[in-house]
């Protein structure tokens, strides 16, 4: 990936962990080669750098209390915004240390949490259906794959030749409707990083499968892939849409196509095009 491409990707939300996988623990990450930690504060789901700012910890191996995040090392805490609030042994009245913990925004959506590292308007992906009364769904075990995104949307390809539709209002969207036996299926690129499909069957069941896939290198050469399945209504005895078989035409031109596309949106979107270039 060139540089601009690497731009694009710290100005874009991704996963970082499975939110059933969080309860009580911290959790590892990584995204664009950078070491995180996830975890649950009392304002919600926390990411920040897997490293203390006092002395360089590691900081995977952190525990929370009382919804702060504890250094194993010297026990300093710090808050939601990586402020130290908290230090064993501080003399009364002592200040408390002015090193702050590097964080990161997070958000919970789709059964994951999502993190970005740097500040943008774009949000996650969105995935039309989803929700709503009779949903319900679960998540898959997050895999390492190499290749990084082009390879993720290319194995979750579209079996037709035809090319994809993309979406009059987003740009970075690509669908691609086919009619099949259980109902009409639509496949879906959201560039860079998210490839569905759902259907709609005959007999009023709903069903939507998401892949998401978060570049975990700084170069973006392997991903760690994650995976949604939802689904609603009476469809038990439709199976749910499945990724295409292998041997159907690759989606790849379209893919960086419309990462081009994203990459001048984003650039061209104000603020962050200082920081983007
Ligand atoms: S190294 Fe983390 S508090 Fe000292």
């Amino acid at each position: 990936m060139d540089s601009d491409e690497i731009a694009l990707l710290e100005h874009t939300w991704f996963p970082v962990a499975r939110a059933d996988d969080l309860r009580d623990r911290v959790l590892p990450a990584n995204l664009l080669g950078r070491s995180l930690v996830v975890y649950r504060g009392p304002a919600g789901v926390m990411v920040a750098e897997a490293l203390c700012p006092h002395r360089g910890v590691d900081l995977t191996e952190a525990a929370v209390r009382k919804g702060l995040l504890e250094c194993p090392l010297h026990g300093w805490r710090f808050d939601g915004e990586g402020a130290c609030v908290y230090k064993p042994k501080r003399r009364p009245g002592g200040a408390l240390p002015r090193q702050r913990l590097v964080t990161y925004p997070a958000i919970e959506a789709y059964g994951h949490i999502w993190s970005c590292l740097s500040p943008t308007t774009r949000t996650p992906p969105r995935l039309a259906g989803w929700g709503g009364p009779g949903w319900s769904y679960g998540c898959a075990k997050p895999v390492q794959l190499t290749g990084g995104l082009v390879r993720l949307v290319d194995l979750f390809r579209s079996p037709p030749l035809t090319p994809p539709m993309p979406d009059r209002d987003d740009p970075t969207l690509l669908r691609w409707p086919v009619d099949e036996p259980t109902g009409e299926t639509t496949y879906q690129v959201t560039v860079p990083a998210c490839a569905s499909a759902q259907a709609r069957t005959p007999d009023g069941g709903h069903w939507l499968i998401a892949d998401f896939a978060a570049p975990i290198t700084a170069e973006a050469d392997r991903v760690r892939r994650f995976r949604v399945v939802g689904a609603r209504g009476t469809g038990a005895a439709s199976p749910p849409p499945q990724p295409a078989p292998a041997g159907a035409p690759p989606v790849a031109d379209h893919y960086r196509e419309a990462f081009a596309r994203a990459y001048r949106e984003l650039a061209f979107s104000g603020p962050i095009l200082e920081e983007a270039v």
